[in-house]
């Protein structure tokens, strides 16, 4: 009776082992998909960053003055307008961020010559 009850017990603890290990790397698992979200969350998008490094050498002080480009603060251009022509850029004239930036990014912009100052 003894030697019986000492195999289940035995028994038990390394189905319990087992079970927690297991439980331990399951849990372990979304640990690491919430550590990439959160720092993909992290990133931010600054229009006005993208606008300097990527607009600004044409669109002089940060789109305030012509250049290369045309001034941009206080633009008459509706959203689409805008949108587009940093997607497509314009042959000859201004190149294509499609492949350069995502939607968000592309809206951030956006955002960043609106709140540009019209003078
Ligand atoms: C290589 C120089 C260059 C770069 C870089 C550039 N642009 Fe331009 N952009 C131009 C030129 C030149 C025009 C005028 C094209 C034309 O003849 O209509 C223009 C036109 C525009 C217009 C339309 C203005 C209007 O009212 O007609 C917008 C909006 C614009 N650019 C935004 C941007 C943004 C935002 C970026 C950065 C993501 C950017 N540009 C990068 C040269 C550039």
């Amino acid at each position: 009776m003894v030697p019986d009850r000492r195999m289940a017990c035995w028994t038990a603890a390394v189905f319990l082992t087992v079970a927690l290990a297991g439980q331990a790397l399951a849990e372990a698992q979304p640990t690491t998909d919430e550590k990439t979200k959160t720092e993909q969350a992290e990133v931010p998008v600054n229009g006005e960053v993208l606008f300097a490094t990527s607009c600004g050498w044409c669109h002089q002080q940060g789109g305030r003055a012509a250049g290369r480009g045309p001034k941009l603060a206080g633009s008459k251009r509706d959203d689409d307008f805008i949108l587009n022509r940093i997607k497509r850029g314009k042959q000859g004239a201004m190149p294509s961020f499609e492949h350069s930036f995502n939607d968000e990014q592309i809206h951030a912009i956006l955002a960043y010559i609106r709140a540009l100052p019209a003078q």
